[in-house]
């Protein structure tokens, strides 16, 4: 029978990038996983995002923790020890030209016959790429960002990182949409984190996060925000937070392994504070900074 094209074509090309596959290096392009992974049909199966810092990975140690959590939440066993990801991790950057660069890691239950029940002895799908790190512009920087506030109505297993994005997705869509760039989201009048960040209030020179519960995705740069923090004595409190002093903050910060720490500065067109970035993420900023050049000392 004759092949029948579906006349789709990519809005984007595929990077010229290297991927990882079930044990093999190939280029991006060709990488191909059969229709009834169970990734595909159910989002099943979680992932990890690590930043690298002059080929270095960045709390590869906490990131790889965190990837056990979500495989044990999901009952998957962990195909690979810490030694054979940090190897695994070691070769996919050493493929890529760029001294930063941006990992992700992906495991699924793998391939089955459509079940919603696990199948059993299937071998999990692994799949890794890396591409150029891309932190926050000058401008975002310098100006801060903007966010759109949302009902956080994802499930309530977020502290699980899930392949399945798909409320996440609609939600960094509906602040795209409103020209910014996350949303911030609240469940029953309390902050949770945004569509793909943690989230900070800075309030009467007090840092407060929200608790690292199965509301939210327990962050590296969240963990790395409080640590710093407490290190330099800047006061912190983790526990919940209300949108009322959400919305009366002096600051707000946004957190994740590809953003660092980035002040928002206006939140549903109102301008947070003084509308710039602050004098507390100013010195936060630093911090981080200071860790990522400690490490890059370390490159391989
Ligand atoms: C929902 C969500 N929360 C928080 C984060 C921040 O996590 P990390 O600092 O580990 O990148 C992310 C990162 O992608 C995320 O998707």
């Amino acid at each position: 029978m004759q092949a029948v094209s579906t006349g789709q074509t990519l809005a984007a090309p595929i990077p010229a990038q290297t991927a990882y596959l079930n044990g093999e290096f190939l280029p991006l392009d060709q990488a191909r996983v059969p229709v009834l992974d169970r990734g595909f049909i159910f989002g099943d199966g979680v992932y990890e995002v690590i930043p690298v810092y002059d080929r270095a990975p960045f709390r590869l140690e906490e990131h790889l923790r965190r990837l056990k959590r979500s495989l044990a939440a999901i009952a998957l066993t962990n195909p690979h020890d810490d030694a054979g990801w940090s190897a695994l991790i070691d070769t996919l950057i050493a493929h890529h030209p760029w001294p930063d660069q941006s990992v992700y890691l992906h495991v699924t239950r793998g391939v089955a016959p459509r079940n919603h029940a696990f199948p059993e002895g299937v071998k999990p799908t692994v799949f890794m790429m890396s591409g150029a790190l891309r932190l926050p512009s000058e401008a975002e920087r310098t100006m801060g960002v903007s966010a759109l506030s949302l009902p956080d109505f994802r499930w309530l297993r977020c502290d699980i990182k899930s392949i399945a994005l798909l409320g996440n997705c609609l939600l960094r869509q509906a602040a795209v949409e409103a020209g910014c760039k996350e949303a911030i989201l609240f469940r029953d009048g309390w902050l949770t984190e945004g569509a793909a960040s943690n989230i900070f209030v800075v309030s009467h020179g007090v840092l407060l996060a929200p608790p690292a519960d199965h509301l939210i995705l327990p962050g590296i740069t969240y963990e790395l925000t409080i640590e710093l923090a407490r290190t330099h004595g800047l006061p912190c409190e983790v526990r919940p937070v209300s949108e009322a002093e959400t919305r009366a903050a002096d600051e707000i910060w946004l957190s994740s392994s590809t953003n660092e720490v980035l002040a928002i500065t206006r939140l549903d067109g109102k301008p947070v504070g003084g509308g710039m970035p602050g004098p507390v993420w100013q010195q936060m900023a630093q911090w981080v900074a200071a860790s990522t050049r400690a490490q890059r000392g370390r490159g391989r």
